[in-house]
């Protein structure tokens, strides 16, 4: 697994230098007229780099050659405040004017079952496969204190090896149904892009890229089979690295 740690002052910077990695993608895979598939995380920290995209890149004509996906999803109605969707709705896809056809949200107002089984069709019909599995071009993520990633919690095991595309899973305080991609899906992405800002992430962060095999989170288990994994942390987040020191 290849693996690339960048660090920036403030989340701010970060945001700016990942918005600049996806809109670079975006125009070299314009040139050779590939369609490039991109799954958005939930969480706060993304939020700026979405309204980097609706402020900085809406004006750019080439995003109609990506097909738009969203890691996981909470089950709620896409116009509740806890949506992941319309987090980026608001801050990107609505200012870029991004297609309808080319949004591919998870339905969160729909039965969690049948959605988790409607939305992995919907990723097989338009993504290539390797291994069996969809390959996304990027799989954006977040991490959790708790070392949880996309809607895979410490306490769900049974999503790090599943068969599945997606699969309904639980926020262990909340109990409130979620839908998420698999770790195995995650794994076969030719990028994944940790996006991890905040004093509070530093020790998770410490553990993972210093102590992977002392830990067992999910977090943990994000190690692509042939794809690259990328660590975007502010100063802050980093701040407990060794070799910050
Ligand atoms: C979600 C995310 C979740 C998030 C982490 C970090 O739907 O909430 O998928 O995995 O990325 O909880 O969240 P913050 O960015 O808010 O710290």
């Amino acid at each position: 697994m290849k693996r690339i740690i960048r660090i920036s002052k403030d989340l701010y910077e970060m945001s700016q230098e990942v918005a600049a990695d996806l809109s670079r993608q975006v125009n070299d895979f314009s040139r050779i007229k590939r369609r490039l598939s991109v799954a958005f995380s939930g969480g706060n920290t993304p939020r700026q780099f979405f309204s980097v995209l609706g402020n900085d890149y809406r004006t750019n004509t080439l995003w109609k050659y990506v097909d738009f996906f969203w890691s996981d999803e909470k089950c709620v109605p896409p116009d509740d405040p806890e949506s992941n969707y319309r987090a980026v709705r608001e801050a990107f896809l609505d200012k870029a004017d991004i297609e309808e056809k080319n949004i591919h949200r998870i339905f969160g107002e729909n039965n969690p079952w049948e959605e988790a089984e409607r939305y992995s069709g919907e990723i097989r019909r338009l993504t290539s496969e390797m291994f069996g599995l969809p390959v996304f071009d990027i799989i954006y993520l977040g991490l959790g204190e708790d070392g949880h990633v996309a809607s895979i919690f410490p306490e769900n095991n049974h999503l790090f090896n599943s068969v599945r595309i997606c699969e309904v899973s639980e926020h262990p305080a909340t109990r409130q149904k979620r839908i998420t991609l698999t770790v195995p899906v995650i794994n076969n992405a030719k990028k994944v892009i940790f996006i991890i800002s905040g004093r509070n992430k530093a020790e998770i962060v410490s553990e993972i890229l210093e102590n992977q095999d002392s830990t067992d989170s999910p977090a943990s288990k994000i190690k692509p089979l042939f794809g690259t994994l990328y660590w975007y942390l502010d100063l802050d987040s980093a701040s407990l690295l060794n070799q910050l020191a």
